[in-house]
């Protein structure tokens, strides 16, 4: 299917584009009163992810609301751990939590590698998604990096330093490196799955990248990432490595077409160390409390830094779920405005 919008594919393969193309990290989330009703009404989560119906109806709603230049499918990257064997729930206003986290041998033995069909309730919701969007925007597949998945999968939870990950990592470390392998076999299989399913680009989640000394990063998290995107073809890859601006030159050199900046990561020098890379991002989400005013000066300074090419336009992480919706419209709305009226001057 040809797409109406197609400017997040056209920055992706570094064509020429009329403007900016922006999204966001959790567009479809609680910032929307129109997602919280779902919710409300599916009471929990995980109902959620796998229901394709209500999954593929808020994955479509800030297209509608917000106007993005593209749609990223509702999810998690937990379910990658789900269909390993390792069940998580998602507690109201806490976040996962693990039952069983993995914590030796034994606990790895009882996991495997998931294979494609575990996780067809998540292709079943892209194809929906596919037909309601009727080709308005393309539609973003994700998964988490195999070390950010390690990482919940032995803490049992989220983590401030995500030490008992990192104790792993330095006294067992063989058998950390065959849980990563685990993991990065079966997200294989999974972003097969959701490209098969019509998945337009995809990004790899790594949140958790900034805890780790550029060693380890590059022992325990680019080696898995780099073996993802070598076996992912097909399709534009985006690398969202949250923290580890010390792995800009390592990351330059990986099989992808973008790298996702957080806003500690300076523009000028990202550039100069990832020359051939689209970039992605980086306001501050917390930019958007500001004022409408000040949302559009932050928004207009990050399009200069960035300039008129080889940009997407996004936030550094995720929406947080307080941030107020006209915000978000003001951030959107700038970057589609100002970023036009530069190129009409530079053309
Ligand atoms: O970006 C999108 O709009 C697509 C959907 C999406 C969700 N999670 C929905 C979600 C995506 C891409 C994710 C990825 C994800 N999940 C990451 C990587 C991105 C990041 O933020 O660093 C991580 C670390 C997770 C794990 C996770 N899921 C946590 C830590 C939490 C709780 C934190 C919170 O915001 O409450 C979730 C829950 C979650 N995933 C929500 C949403 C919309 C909120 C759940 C709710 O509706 O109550």
């Amino acid at each position: 299917m040809t797409l109406t919008n197609d400017l997040l594919l056209k920055v992706c393969n570094d064509l020429p584009t009329d403007r900016t193309p922006v999204w966001l990290m959790r567009q479809a989330g609680r910032i929307l009163p129109e997602y919280r009703k779902v919710r409300e009404k599916a009471k929990d989560f995980k109902v959620m992810v796998k229901t394709p119906e209500l999954a593929a109806e808020v994955t479509i709603q800030p297209v509608d609301i917000l106007q993005v230049d593209a749609a990223i499918i509702f999810s998690d990257i937990l379910v990658i751990p789900e269909a390993m064997g390792c069940n998580y729930l998602m507690e109201e206003n806490k976040g996962p939590f693990f039952p069983k986290r993995i914590e030796g041998t034994a606990d790895l033995n009882s996991l495997h590698v998931a294979e494609m069909e575990e996780l067809s309730y998540v292709y079943q919701a892209i194809q929906l998604t596919k037909q309601g969007l009727n080709g308005r925007v393309p539609l973003i597949g994700f998964a988490g990096a195999p070390w950010t998945i390690f990482s919940y999968m032995t803490e049992g939870k989220g983590s401030k330093t995500f030490s008992a990950a990192k104790k792993m990592l330095y006294l067992q470390p063989e058998l950390s490196h065959r849980l990563l392998d685990m993991i990065t076999d079966s997200t294989i299989n999974y972003l097969r799955g959701q490209i098969r399913a019509g998945a337009d680009i995809i990004q790899i989640f790594d949140s958790w990248a900034g805890v780790l000394s550029p060693e380890q990063y590059s022992e325990f998290s680019l080696k898995y990432i780099r073996k993802i995107c070598n076996a992912i073809q097909g399709v534009p890859k985006i690398v969202f490595p949250k923290g580890a601006f010390f792995a800009r030159t390592e990351l330059e050199k990986l099989d992808c077409q973008v790298v996702g900046l957080d806003w500690n990561m300076g523009i000028a020098e990202s550039r100069a160390l990832m020359p051939s890379k689209v970039l992605q991002g980086n306001l501050d989400p917390c930019a958007l409390y500001g004022t409408l005013n000040d949302v559009k000066n932050q928004t207009r300074k990050m399009i200069d830094a960035f300039g008129p090419t080889k940009h997407i336009a996004n936030l550094g992480h995720g929406l947080y779920p307080d941030i107020e919706v006209d915000k978000v419209k003001c951030f959107i709305d700038t970057v589609k405005e100002y970023s036009a009226s530069r190129k009409a001057i530079v053309a």
